[in-house]
């Protein structure tokens, strides 16, 4: 219904998206003092063709920066607003007719999420949450909105009180308080059960019960469910159908999964020895085939599951061990951590369909992310300047602008005098900010990650 709903009112239907129900989004959170401002964030989901779209709160300038641009939005009302929110009708219509209706329709936004992971958190927002949920519906239908957005709330696996073997998934009984009227109240509306889930954890708290092939999709082997007999290759699965038991146990049996977070980070603490670049491009890869297939799950073969992968930027500001500031699939500067297809279908799609595949070259030459920006600026200067590169294609509005860094622009700089000049060595060195890659397909689709955004440029010549 949710999913009908979206594709047929999408304006920007594409060949891509038509035929599969299940899709992909992405977390963008904001727990950071150095990320891009909403404009540029905006121009960068689109660039990567990044559809779906969850923010943790209503701010202003993140909803008019995605105006007219097709991309779908998931809002969200924080758990320190839920008192407020379930105590007077007054307050959801106010925030509904001052932080939403003046961006709607322009800004498309499909579901509010009314608070976030309530169990986890200390103030008991539990109490709160279906009263303030009963509100924001109720100020929906006063507009005739409560069609188009849906209203729900998402959880922590920690909902479950046992999660295996899958079939076996039972909720909490301390949580039943809330949990029985926030069901009713999904099924009723039609809306998703929203449950945020991290294999990563499983495997990182207990690395001698859970294989990382298995945490990863990547496993050979497969678990069997003792009751059910059915055959999981992946913990992403196992967690997901943990649910639907659980769902079925209390008889509700229409509710929808939606995973509004999941995830790999690619940096750790030395401890975190599973938090890497490449286990985290293999999570999200494998991720993404199994949900744009429409594979479902051993219970639900076939079954839509949309999905959100946490977290669009690396997020400075968050608290903990080194890993959760490092769930990001972009650095702040907008490059890549690692290279990834949103669309499925393998790495050309991020150069937008250039064919990086033909060419000859067997190097490039790049700016060191490390570099310090002023030496950079220097070797911009004499790259653009007496290295004689024809720097037109990065400047403002023109098509290699974007993304609009220093790293990307020299990096456009850089390989352009390098390719001009023989591809020796030393025409990469510029006084040491420039970094050879050389042909390794990691190091190209690395590369042309960094100039993903130059649409207009013909990678076939640059490279
Ligand atoms: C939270 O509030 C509910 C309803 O008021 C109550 O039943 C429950 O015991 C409270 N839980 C805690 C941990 O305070
Ligand atoms: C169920 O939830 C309560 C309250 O949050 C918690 O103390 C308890 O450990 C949970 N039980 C299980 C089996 O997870
Ligand atoms: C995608 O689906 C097809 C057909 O159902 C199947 O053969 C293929 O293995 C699936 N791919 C993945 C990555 O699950
Ligand atoms: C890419 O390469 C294929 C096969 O070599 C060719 O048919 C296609 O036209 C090329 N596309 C572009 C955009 O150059
Ligand atoms: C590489 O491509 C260039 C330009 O298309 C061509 O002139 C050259 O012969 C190619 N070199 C090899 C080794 O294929
Ligand atoms: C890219 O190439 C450099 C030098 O050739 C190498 O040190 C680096 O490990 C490569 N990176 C990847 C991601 O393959």
């Amino acid at each position: 219904m949710a999913t009908w709903f979206i594709f047929a009112t999408s304006l920007f239907l594409t060949y891509l998206d038509c035929c599969s129900g299940s899709f992909i989004g992405v977390c963008y959170g904001r727990s950071a003092d150095d990320l891009p401002t909403p404009d540029k964030v905006s121009q960068l989901v689109q660039l990567h063709k990044i559809k779906y779209l969850r923010i943790y709160d209503s701010n202003i300038q993140v909803l008019k920066a995605f105006a007219n641009t097709g991309v779908e939005l998931m809002i969200g009302i924080p758990n320190s607003d839920l008192m407020s929110f379930s105590q007077f009708q007054s307050n959801a219509d106010t925030w509904l007719k001052n932080s939403i209706i003046p961006y709607y329709p322009a800004t498309k936004i499909t579901y509010i999420t009314v608070g976030a992971e309530v169990t986890e958190d200390p103030n008991n927002a539990s109490s709160f949450v279906v009263p303030a949920m009963t509100n924001v519906l109720t100020a929906l239908k006063k507009v005739g909105l409560h069609k188009r957005i849906k209203v729900s709330s998402t959880h922590s696996l920690g909902v479950l009180s046992r999660s295996f073997p899958p079939s076996a998934g039972a909720f909490n009984s301390s949580h039943a308080h809330f949990l029985k009227p926030m069901l009713e109240f999904l099924a009723d509306n039609q809306s998703p059960f929203m449950i945020d889930i991290y294999p990563y954890y499983a495997y990182r708290d207990s690395p001698n019960k859970v294989s990382l092939d298995y945490a990863l999709f990547e496993s050979s082997s497969e678990v069997i469910d003792p009751n059910t007999g059915l055959l999981y290759t992946n913990m992403f699965d196992s967690q997901i159908d943990a649910i639907y038991f659980a769902l079925s146990a209390l008889n509700f049996r229409t509710i929808k999964i939606m995973v509004t977070e999941t995830g790999w980070p690619s940096k750790g603490s030395p401890k975190e020895t599973a938090a890497t670049a490449d286990n985290a491009q293999t999570y999200n890869t494998n991720l993404i085939r199994h949900v744009i297939n429409n594979t479902g799950t051993p219970e639900k073969p076939g079954e839509e599951l949309n999905v959100y992968i946490f977290s669009l930027f690396n997020e400075n500001r968050k608290p903990g061990l080194e890993s959760e500031r490092n769930w990001g699939l972009f650095y702040p500067d907008q490059t890549s951590v690692y290279n990834l297809d949103f669309t499925g279908r393998g790495v050309v799609d991020m150069t937008r369909g250039a064919n990086v595949t033909k060419s000859n070259r067997t190097s490039w030459c790049i700016a060191s992310s490390k570099a310090p920006q002023i030496d950079l600026q220097n070797a911009v200067d004499w790259a653009c300047g007496p290295g004689s590169v024809d720097c037109t294609a990065i400047q403002p509005s023109q098509p290699c602008f974007e993304p609009d860094s220093l790293v990307s622009h020299a990096s456009y700089a850089f390989n352009s005098y390098y390719q001009q000049n023989g591809a020796s060595d030393i025409a990469c060195s510029f006084g040491g900010t420039g970094v050879k890659v050389d042909k390794d397909p990691m190091n190209r689709s690395y590369y042309c990650s960094l100039l993903y955004t130059c649409t207009g440029c013909d990678l076939q010549t640059l490279l």
